[in-house]
């Protein structure tokens, strides 16, 4: 059992061209980890997320040099001679060292590099894939198995709107999602294939191919029902059968466009009352193949979203992620209310692994599916890919099927797939 020699932290730049934590760990026995995290605005009050310096004269105030010291001089020192296999018992010393419900003190970015090198080390001191070393200490905190049969099912952003793109679509992602009897590897494939082809589709159509924050399109179309019948034809196009093969995701982010009450959308001349758009959403899903709708109300419309999923065949995803945000008390109310089926898991909006586990094993016990998320500031680190299996997620959304930062976490769920399950 080796020991932490030393932990070192310093800055390095996110896809979205803002700084963020990178930090490497060695064991006396030699062996070294390294981990980087997303990052994580708060959108909400109280919503847990990064420390920013706020100096404005280093990269606009976003700098993270507070967070690096945090970690160097005040963690680093403390962990050493520590034997990372006691992920737990750190992240609550983590936990209770920042003291605050929102994590303001040492921010996500602090505790989840920290949380995320202690269990890289604890998996490469045992040589184990760091997917079977997470389900191992999930097992062995909460007495309870997950069995690992497969890769969860990816979610590829294939056309960008809403704050993650300049276009006129609302909503933020509109998504592919592979049939679940692929295999990933052939489920990657085939996204691949129809990213190539919705590029012809929309050179063909004049429209722009320029691509927003997480690597989809971001075509200069008109309407959100745009977005959908261009997918549909480029899913025609590689022969692929809509509602069999390849079915659609939304991801509405729809804070964006709702407004005390109102969803104001390009596809409707006028605002909509509640009533009025949870129509525009089953006229969506009624016209078509739409497995998976994210955030379709505003996280603080709990009637429309209970009203929704209530009146909605089970087959259909409901997800929350702005809804949820990762707060244990949204998610239990959440349940109680049956207002959605699935949520997002986003470690960086919690702080550390451990934390993530308390939220999987709530989910777990009230048979509530979740989907694990990348963010649109990401780096090229793919701790969450191995997370993803290790909890077995229902899906995972990692952004386009392209990209640097997305496909490293898609290739490892491939790697994952292919070398350690032995699925062909
Ligand atoms: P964010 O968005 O990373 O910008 O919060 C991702 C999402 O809405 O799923
Ligand atoms: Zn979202």
């Amino acid at each position: 059992m080796a020991l932490i020699k030393s932990i070192a932290a310093y800055e390095i730049i996110d896809s979205r061209g803002l700084p963020t934590v990178e930090a490497q760990l060695v064991l006396d026995s030699g062996v070294s980890v390294v981990t980087s995290v997303p990052g994580a605005q708060a959108h909400y009050p109280n919503e847990p997320a990064d420390i920013r310096d706020e100096d404005g004269n280093r990269f606009f105030g976003k700098g993270v040099l507070h967070s690096v010291s945090y970690i160097n001089d005040l963690i680093a020192p403390k962990l050493k001679g520590v034997n990372p296999a006691k992920l737990k018992e750190i992240d609550d010393w983590l936990v209770k060292a920042d003291g605050t419900k929102n994590k303001s003190r040492l921010g996500t970015n602090t505790l989840l590099t920290i949380s995320q090198l202690i269990a890289k080390a604890g998996a490469a001191d045992v040589q184990m894939p760091l997917f079977k070393y997470l389900n191992g200490l999930y097992k062995s905190i909460y007495k309870s198995e997950i069995p690992i049969d497969k890769v969860p099912t990816p979610i590829f952003n294939m056309i960008n709107g809403g704050k993650h793109a300049n276009t006129p679509m609302d909503f933020q992602e509109f998504q592919i999602i592979p049939s679940s009897s692929f295999t990933f590897g052939t489920a990657y494939q085939k996204a691949i294939e129809l990213y190539v082809e919705l590029k012809k589709v929309l050179e063909y159509r004049n429209a722009t191919t320029a691509v927003g924050e997480e690597g989809g399109f971001s075509p200069n179309l008109t309407t959100n029902v745009d977005a959908l019948e261009i997918l549909n034809e480029a899913i025609s196009q590689v022969k692929m059968k809509a509602g069999l093969d390849m079915f659609l995701g939304i991801d509405f982010a729809s804070s964006f466009f709702s407004k005390k009450g109102l969803y104001t959308i390009k596809d409707k001349p006028h605002p909509l009352k509640s009533d009025e758009y949870i129509n525009f959403v089953k006229f969506l899903l009624d016209n078509y193949s739409i497995l998976y709708i994210e955030d379709p109300f505003d996280a603080e419309d709990w009637p429309s979203w209970k009203k929704l999923s209530t009146s909605l065949s089970s087959t259909i995803y409901i997800v929350g992620d702005e809804l949820i945000r990762m707060n244990k008390d949204r998610l239990t109310y959440a349940i109680r209310e049956g207002t959605c089926t699935s949520f997002l898991l986003k470690p960086n909006q919690i702080g550390t692994i451990s934390e993530v586990f308390d939220i999987v094993n709530l989910a777990r016990t009230n048979s509530i599916s979740y989907v694990v998320a990348g963010r649109s500031s990401e780096t090229n680190d793919d701790f969450v890919s191995d997370l993803s299996v290790a909890i077995q997620a229902e899906f995972v959304k990692f952004g386009a099927p392209v990209r640097g930062e997305r496909v490293a976490k898609y290739n490892r769920l491939w790697r994952i797939e292919r070398d350690e399950l032995k699925i062909q």
